[in-house]
């Protein structure tokens, strides 16, 4: 068994973003800049958030965090948006989600200009990601066809199955999966026989955030097991989707929680955040 290293590779991601970042500055005189908005107060998504300015300032991206308080309206964040759209120092705008109930999100992410979202959750971007088109790819599964590709695991003709069908995760993994000529199935939590799906897989990809939802017995020898779950148990222990303890014996490769899938969402964040640098260079010097 190989355990798929995500924490080493997003070190050496962070590090390849670091001189593009250099090479942007010295040559194009171009720093890149990313915006996060965090509505409330999500003690996790504060987090993240605290993390990615912190890698952003580490790689010498341009990073500005605007909090808001759980109360401001749609209108307001609207406002805001567009301000960041037209702000010339930022390249990237993220809106941390989930979003508050009063606020309506695809509002929100359609108003982010599709040239800046580097999150890659805008309908033009999800529309060019399913033709295949180059477009901003959510981070997380961007994160997971880098680690496969890092330590060769080839998908074409490869029989994947996908727990988990969010617009974050699931469902741009599936897309990507399927770009990359693999057999895809799609499972939720309406599926029959989970079992018999996961089974016939060669390569296993669960976000559903139920912990140890994937156990040895529903996985095939040498079978291929990625872990996009983040679960906090009640003893405080971070653990993923699949039972990492039991699966690892029977896994050809296996994702760790932590220090699998989570690291690389960052690294692909900060990639997509140059590489809008990049875009809007090319345009400007047209
Ligand atoms: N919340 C959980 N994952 C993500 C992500 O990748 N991007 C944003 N904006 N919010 C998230």
């Amino acid at each position: 068994m190989t355990l798929l290293d995500g924490k080493a590779l997003s070190s050496k991601i962070k590090d390849e973003v670091k001189v593009e970042v250099e090479e942007l500055i010295k040559e194009k005189n171009i720093t890149p800049g990313l915006a996060v908005i965090l509505v409330g107060s999500d003690a996790a998504s504060a987090t993240y958030v605290a993390s990615k300015a912190k890698s952003c300032k580490n790689a010498g991206i341009h990073s500005e965090v605007h909090l808001k308080d759980e109360s401001i309206t749609q209108d307001e964040l609207l406002q805001i948006i567009q301000g960041m759209n037209e702000n010339p120092a930022l390249d990237g705008i993220l809106v941390q989600l989930p979003l508050p109930k009063h606020i309506d999100t695809t509002v929100i992410l359609e108003a982010i200009d599709p040239l800046k979202d580097v999150d890659g959750f805008h309908p033009y971007n999800v529309g060019r990601m399913v033709s295949n088109l180059d477009s901003f790819l959510p981070a997380t599964p961007f994160g997971v066809m880098r680690m496969f590709e890092e330590y060769s695991i080839t998908l074409k003709g490869k029989n994947v199955c996908v727990i988990g069908s969010s617009d974050i995760v699931g469902k741009p993994m599936a897309s990507l999966l399927i770009n990359a000529k693999a057999t895809v199935t799609v499972c939720n939590s309406s599926t029959k026989d989970l079992k018999a799906q996961t089974l016939a897989s060669d390569i296993v990809v669960i976000a559903v955030g139920v912990p140890h939802l994937l156990t040895a017995d529903m996985i095939k020898e040498g079978a291929v097991v990625i872990d996009v779950g983040i679960n906090r148990l009640d003893t405080g222990k971070l653990t993923g989707d699949a039972d990492f303890e039991s699966c690892k014996e029977k896994a050809s490769f296996i994702t760790p929680v932590p220090g699998g899938v989570g690291p690389m969402t960052i690294g692909m964040l900060l990639k997509n955040t140059v590489k809008a640098a990049y875009l809007r260079e090319k345009r400007e010097s047209k």
